[in-house]
């Protein structure tokens, strides 16, 4: 047994998003190491299948289930989430932790800008169609991959969360991040008189593929700043802790860094921001 653990996970669901690089990758072979039976979902089918086969190739006991959509499709993250229903199994862990940050604005066709579409629209749609099946567990855990970067933005812009003014890489990625803090405080309020808990977590700063897919310039910053990060091992450590220790059996609503509760800035403990953000990011994802 690992430290601070319980041999809970062991055959319980557990569903990650971006499992398929960086932090995603390592907690699903640190959950599959704990016997948990694995839902991945994945954007790239290829990269996909190669994770599974890698998964039952160091892990033969274990069960991998691959789910696929772009977070940023909403009509195939209603896919997936209803593939996962139609199981009729209770899911006891939903790792929020698929991330993108860009250095250039995109819009999706859904008209979103793709950091606040995929960082938090398509989790925040994912989440609240699973969330059934999260109450059917024992004691259903969300565990949202935030960042400190959530310190980038001032507050949510409910004016502009498309950024047609002012977009700059860290800000915009910062705000969907914030985003990420205030769902989670406010799915904590809503599930208030549930067994399901959900908290958010600052993984340190970590070796991985975020941000690979931009220019030359800014693969050199990040080639100068890869020696000071963690290893994709330990920026999971605090993921693994959330979804498995008994230690948080009944704390919700938290930001946690290093396996520790830490204390936000106000931008990201603002309950009236957290309700409107909510309300707002229903009506985008309508069908
Ligand atoms: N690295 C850090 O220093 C750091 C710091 C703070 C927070 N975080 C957060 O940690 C989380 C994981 O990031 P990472 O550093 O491990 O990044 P990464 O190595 O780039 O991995 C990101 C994962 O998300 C998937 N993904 C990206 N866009 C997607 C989309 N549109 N739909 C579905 N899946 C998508 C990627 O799939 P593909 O393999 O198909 O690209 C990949 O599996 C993110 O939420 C990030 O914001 C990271």
């Amino acid at each position: 047994m690992h430290k601070n653990e319980a041999m809970s996970i062991q055959g319980k669901n557990v569903m990650i998003t971006g499992p398929t690089e960086g932090i995603g990758r390592a907690t699903a072979f640190a959950l599959a190491e704990r016997g948990a039976r694995l839902h991945l979902l994945c954007r790239n089918p290829t990269k996909s299948v190669a994770l599974r086969d890698a998964l039952l190739s160091s892990h033969r006991d274990i069960s991998v289930e691959l789910y696929l959509a772009d977070l940023g499709d909403f009509a195939e993250v209603r896919r997936v989430a209803r593939e996962f229903i139609d199981r009729n199994e209770p899911l006891d862990v939903l790792v929020n932790n698929a991330g993108v940050i860009n250095t250039r604005r995109i819009l999706l066709d859904n008209g979103q800008e793709q950091m606040f579409a995929v960082n938090h629209l398509g989790h925040f749609l994912l989440t609240t169609l699973l969330l059934e099946s999260l109450k059917r567990a024992e004691q259903g855990r969300v565990v949202v991959v935030a960042s400190e970067a959530y310190r980038f933005c001032r507050g949510i812009r409910f004016d502009d969360l498309q950024w047609h003014r002012g977009f700059s890489a860290f800000p915009t990625y910062g705000h969907s991040k914030l985003a990420n803090i205030l769902f989670a405080r406010e799915l904590a309020e809503r599930l208030e008189s549930t067994p399901v808990t959900v908290n958010a977590l600052h993984p340190g700063g970590v070796r991985s593929q975020l941000g690979a897919q931009n220019n030359w310039y800014a693969g050199r910053i990040l080639a100068l700043v890869k020696p000071f990060l963690r290893t994709a091992e330990k920026g999971a450590e605090t993921s693994v802790y959330l979804a498995t220790s008994d230690e948080v059996t009944t704390t919700s609503g938290e930001y946690f860094y290093d396996c520790k509760p830490k204390k936000t800035k106000p931008s990201a403990r603002d309950r009236e921001e957290a309700r409107r953000l909510w309300e707002l990011s229903a009506r985008l994802v309508t069908d």
